[in-house]
Order: structure tokens, then C-alpha cells, then sequence
């Protein structure tokens, strides 16, 4: 029987694994199943990308070149652009991008794509694991059914689950070894098999009965992120005109060791996940003529925050008898959040596209984002990262610290500047001059 086959070619590590998509999910997951002996076949349209790595490249900050370059010696890695070859993987697993459109419905045109090329290599034997973050009914609804036209029957000749990613890129407490994984199969024998494959490389894996639920748990988790994040946010507005610190505040609360989880305000939300996540939900909720009121509240809240720290930053030139065009602003920190090479819905790119709106001129200077690249909304291309100099600092009309990257001398920058914009609390530490501050 195919499962049986397949449980144990997992267990003697003969099973092969492709992986779809080699980006800031796929990557790490080569390495941990590498580390696992297992043989890995990565799948990438981008030939750049798989150049690189088989030529033992990293292109993420955090995942180290050497562990690339001993799986490319010992031939248990290679990449590949042929996606003719994915029959020849026992296990696939799915980590391309689930973005928005212009209009923010989910863009699936990447799942689609890959289900179209998989739907050509389908074979008896195989295990299809769709890791992308995206909406309750993704997997059944868009792959299975692509694949019943191959009239091989589910949970019989080949396994579909869904088992949602969690990776926290930077966070140096958690690896994907330990970060506990769920899974949902379209069928018990899928379910087993697939906690069979997670098991093999993570230490504790969740099964849920239904690949909707595994769907929902990711959508769950960073909406609860973003909602709670924008409960904050709203109270740093009412704080500012308050005259409390909010900061202070959410540091106190936190001392409340139950019933309590700490989330900080900051200059809008950015990355790959919460800004985009929760509107897989609210669009697919519309199909049951429900609103998802909480989502809306939350993404009004936070997609207002760029332009709340705009308007403090021309409120404290105005102070200092200058207006925000002509004003030379200088950016600390552009990625998405601190000590990430990762500028994905950065509200940092926002903040600056408002500022040349206004007539400001620009730099910014971040030492893990060495030049902006065309994105979908923003056209920063030309710019990049500029030094930290003293006399940058200083001629400076003010500098805003839009990103807190560790290892960075914040009493310096205040030292130098004129003034310091600072929206995530970088200048906590900071005893000297502490005047020219300004909390956004
Ligand atoms: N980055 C995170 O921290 C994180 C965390 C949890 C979940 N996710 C989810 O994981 C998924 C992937 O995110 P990511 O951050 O790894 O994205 P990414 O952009 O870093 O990587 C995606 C990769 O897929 C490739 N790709 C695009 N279309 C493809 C196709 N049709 N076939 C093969 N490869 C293709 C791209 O070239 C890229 O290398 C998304 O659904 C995301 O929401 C990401």
C-alpha cells in the first residue's frame, strides 16, 4: 500500500523531499531536512535564486552559506528551475508567496501556478504539503481539486495536507526544529503521513482534524498579532495627547505574569505576514456575507500609523520654525522590523514616500538593506543605504529612527542631531539630551 511505502521510506530516510519555493520559509526547511539526512530537491522560478545555491550562495542573512555548501557537496541538496523533476520527489512541500493584489484580495496566481505544474508530475506514492499561509479551503478547493483530474484518489494513491509555517526569521530562541508544527489532512491516511514527514524533522507536531482548521490556526495567529497590535497603537494616540507614556505603561502591565502578552506600538505594521494575512480572511468571509469587523478596525488603525508619524515629525519642525519640504530627513533602519535584511511592507518605505510627497529630502541609512529595490507599491530604486556619519547626523534637520536595529549607539545619534523622531522606543536607554527626542 502507497502509505505504508511511505511511512517507511520516511522512517529509513529514503524518501526524497522537494521543496517549492526557496525563500525566507523553503530555505530553512532545506537545511532542517538536510540536517536530517535526508536527500532535497529544491524547486525556485527565480534562476538567480538556484544558481546561488548550488553553487553554495545564501542570499538570507540569517541562514549561514556553510551549511548550504556541505548539502551541495554531499549532493543531498541541489536546486533546480525544472519543475518537470517534482515526480521525482516522494514528499513536495509548498512554500510560495500568498501576497494581496492592488485591491487586497488574496493574489493566488503563485498556488495556482504550482499546482499546475504539479498536476503534470502527480504520481502514486507522492505527499503534497501546502506550507503557504492563505485561506480556509485553499488546499481542497484549489489543489484538490486540480488534482482529481488525474483520477487518482486522495488519501489512497497520494496524501494532501496543510501544516502552516511559523517561522520567526531572526529570532535566535526559536529554530525550525523546535518551533512545534501543526498539520490538517484532507484524509486520516493523509494526516498520517503527514505528521510522519514533520515528525521526522520537528520536535512536536500538532495534528487539527481538517486542512481548513490547519488554515485557520495560522490566520488566528497573526490576526490576533495584528488586532493587538493595533489596540496599542490606538492607545499611543490617546497617550500622546495624554501626556502618558505608553511605553512605560505596556512595561508596567507586563509585569502581570498571567493573563497578560505585551505587544508595542510602532510606525505601522510591516513583513510578509501580518499587514497581508488577515485579509485572506476577510475576503474569503464574504462569501458568508460576514464581516470580519475586528480585521477592518485593526488594518484602519495600523495603516494610519505611517502617516500619524509623518505628522509628528512636521509638528516638531514647525516647533523649530521649519517646514517638512526642503527639511533634510534622514531614515535610521528601513527593513521591516529590527535586524532583518527584509524590507517587505516596510512602513518605513511608506513613511518615506509621504515624506518626498510633502517636499522633504530623504536619505536613509540601514546596515542590513544596502540598496531599495522596485517594489509593488513603492518606486525607491535609486536609493541607498547611506553611512551613519557624524556630519550626515549634523546636517541633518532631523533623523527618524523608523527601525531599532540592536548594536547601534543611540546616544550617539541623539548626541549629533538636531532631533531624533523615534517610534519604537529605541532611545528607551538614551540620558543625555534626552530633550531632543520626540516619541512617535
Ligand atoms: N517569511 C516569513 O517569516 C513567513 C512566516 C510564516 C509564513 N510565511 C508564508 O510562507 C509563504 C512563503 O513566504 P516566504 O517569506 O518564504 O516568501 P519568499 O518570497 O521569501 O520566498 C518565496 C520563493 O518562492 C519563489 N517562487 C515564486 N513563485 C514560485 C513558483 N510558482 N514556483 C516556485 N517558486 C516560486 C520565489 O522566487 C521565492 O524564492 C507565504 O505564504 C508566507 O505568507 C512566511
Amino acid at each position: 500500500m502507497m502509505k505504508e511505502k511511505l511511512l517507511s521510506d520516511l522512517k529509513s530516510r529514503q524518501a526524497k523531499i522537494g521543496i517549492i519555493g526557496l525563500g525566507y520559509v523553503g530555505l530553512p526547511l532545506v537545511l532542517r531536512f538536510g540536517e536530517e539526512k535526508f536527500k532535497v530537491l529544491g524547486f525556485d522560478v527565480d534562476p538567480e535564486k538556484v544558481r546561488k545555491l548550488n553553487s553554495g550562495q545564501s542570499y538570507i542573512r540569517h541562514i549561514d552559506a556553510a551549511k548550504i555548501q556541505d548539502l551541495v557537496a554531499g549532493k543531498a541538496f541541489e536546486a533546480t528551475s525544472d519543475f518537470s523533476r517534482l515526480a521525482e520527489a516522494d514528499c513536495v512541500i509548498i512554500c510560495v508567496p500568498t501576497p494581496l493584489t492592488d485591491k487586497k484580495d488574496p493574489d493566488m496566481r503563485y498556488i495556482e501556478s504550482t499546482g499546475a505544474a504539479l498536476l503534470k508530475t502527480l504520481r502514486k506514492g507522492q505527499l503534497i504539503s501546502l506550507e503557504s499561509t492563505t485561506y480556509p479551503g485553499t488546499t481542497e478547493e484549489v489543489l484538490l481539486e486540480k488534482f482529481k483530474t488525474t483520477g487518482l484518489v486522495v488519501g489512497e494513491d497520494y496524501f494532501l495536507v496543510f501544516s502552516p509555517e511559523r517561522e520567526d526569521p531572526g529570532n535566535a530562541r526559536f529554530s525550525t526544529r523546535t518551533i512545534p508544527k501543526i498539520v490538517g489532512g484532507t484524509t486520516p491516511n493523509c494526516l498520517e503521513v503527514g505528521r510522519a514527514l514533520y515528525s521526522s524533522v520537528i520536535d512536536r507536531v500538532v495534528p487539527v482534524s481538517s486542512t481548513q482548521a490547519a488554515e485557520l490556526v495560522k490566520l488566528l495567529e497573526n490576526i490576533y498579532r495584528c488586532v493587538n497590535i493595533a489596540l496599542v497603537n490606538e492607545l499611543k494616540l490617546l497617550t500622546e495627547r495624554m501626556g502618558i507614556d505608553i511605553w512605560e505603561v505596556i512595561e508596567a502591565a507586563s509585569t502581570k505574569p498571567f493573563g497578560f502578552t505585551p505587544f508595542f506600538p510602532g510606525p505601522g505594521l510591516g513583513g510578509h505576514c501580518i499587514p497581508i494575512d488577515p485579509f485572506y480572511l476577510s475576503w474569503k468571509a464574504k462569501e458568508y456575507d460576514f464581516a470580519t469587523r475586528f480585521i477592518q478596525l485593526a488594518g484602519e488603525v495600523n495603516a494610519g500609523m505611517p502617516h500619524h508619524v509623518v505628522d509628528r515629525l512636521a509638528t516638531a519642525l514647525n516647533d523649530r520654525a521649519k517646514p517638512v519640504r526642503g527639511s533634510k530627513i534622514l531614515i535610521f533602519g528601513v527593513a521591516y522590523k529590527k535586524d532583518v535584511d527584509d524590507v517587505r511592507e516596510s512602513p518605513a518605505l511608506e513613511i518615506m514616500e509621504i515624506l518626498k510627497d510633502r517636499g522633504a529630502e530623504i536619505v536613509y541609512s540601514d546596515p542590513y538593506i544596502p540598496r531599495l529595490h522596485k517594489m509593488r507599491k513603492y518606486d525607491l530604486s535609486h536609493m541607498t543605504s547611506v553611512p551613519m556619519t557624524e556630519e550626515l547626523v549634523k546636517s541633518s534637520d532631523a533623523v527618524m529612527i523608523a527601525t531599532d536595529h540592536t548594536g547601534v549607539d543611540y546616544q550617539w545619534i541623539v548626541d549629533h542631531a538636531a532631533m531624533v523622531l523615534d517610534t519604537r522606543n529605541a532611545c528607551k536607554s538614551v540620558t543625555r539630551n534626552r530633550d531632543k527626542i520626540v516619541r512617535a
